[in-house]
């Protein structure tokens, strides 16, 4: 039997992947940045697979789509979320700092603290091998930096960071646009230029990307901030309660 349950789906609205982190022999789960549309069909693959969902985790405060945590809290209610101890959020969750450490069965997540596209996000390290690198490091690029207290220089650090881990580390962005679905560090440092420049060069190469703003910004970062619910959801929970 393999010693890690490991799927990743892409969503193919935002292009966002989504992972499924699992151990075959305890069944405890965890997911890693979820959509809110897709939360169906995940909750049919945590029953087919019969796991036992422990985590909820987030690489950080998205803006170009809604997490799906609240309305997967309400199918599994042991689910906690995970982020970072620098969100600004008032819902219940595990503030995740610098080096943290959450197991699944006897799967361990390491959190990272790379900021630079948000002031905190987060990349994970699975099982020593597998790094879900959020919006920082993406494959060829790196995630913007200018909204959410975004910053060049700390991007810079945090990818000079992610390239000192050993070559075979898998790396698994938060989202690509051309549907590829996983590298390697020893791949990036060859192919994604943004890894040899200067800090100099970095920083004018990011300034001239001039992105237009997220489609769903407006709609997604509130949510966020609410665990993916609406303020009328969040009322009519506050209601009930
Ligand atoms: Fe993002």
């Amino acid at each position: 039997m393999s010693r890690i349950i490991f799927e990743q789906y892409l969503d193919e609205e935002t292009s966002t992947y989504t992972f499924l982190i699992a151990d075959p022999k305890t069944r405890e789960a965890a997911l890693v940045d979820s959509v809110r549309e897709n939360v169906s069909f995940y909750k049919k693959r945590v029953q087919e697979l019969g796991l036992n969902l422990r985590y909820l985790l987030e690489t950080h405060v998205h803006a170009d789509h809604v997490t799906g945590n609240g309305l997967l809290q309400d199918a599994f209610p042991n689910a906690q979320v995970g982020l970072s101890e620098k969100a600004n959020v008032k819902f219940p969750h595990i503030p995740l700092a610098d080096g943290a450490t959450l197991k699944v069965g006897e799967i361990e997540i390491q959190t990272f603290y790379t900021p630079g596209h948000t002031s905190e996000s987060l990349t994970f390290l699975v099982d020593g091998n597998r790094l879900l690198t959020g919006d920082t490091l993406f494959i060829g690029s790196c995630g913007r930096t200018d909204f959410q207290a975004g910053d060049s220089k700390m991007m810079f650090q945090s990818l000079k960071r992610l390239a000192a881990l050993p070559a075979e580390t898998l790396v698994y962005p938060g989202h690509d646009y051309n549907k590829r679905w996983v590298s390697s560090i020893g791949e990036q440092l060859v192919s994604n230029k943004l890894l040899s420049m200067t800090e100099a060069e970095f920083i004018a190469e990011l300034d001239s990307w001039k992105l237009p703003p997220p489609r769903k910004i407006k709609e997604s970062v509130p949510a966020n901030l609410l665990n993916g619910r609406s303020p009328a959801e969040v009322r009519s929970a506050e209601a009930r309660a």
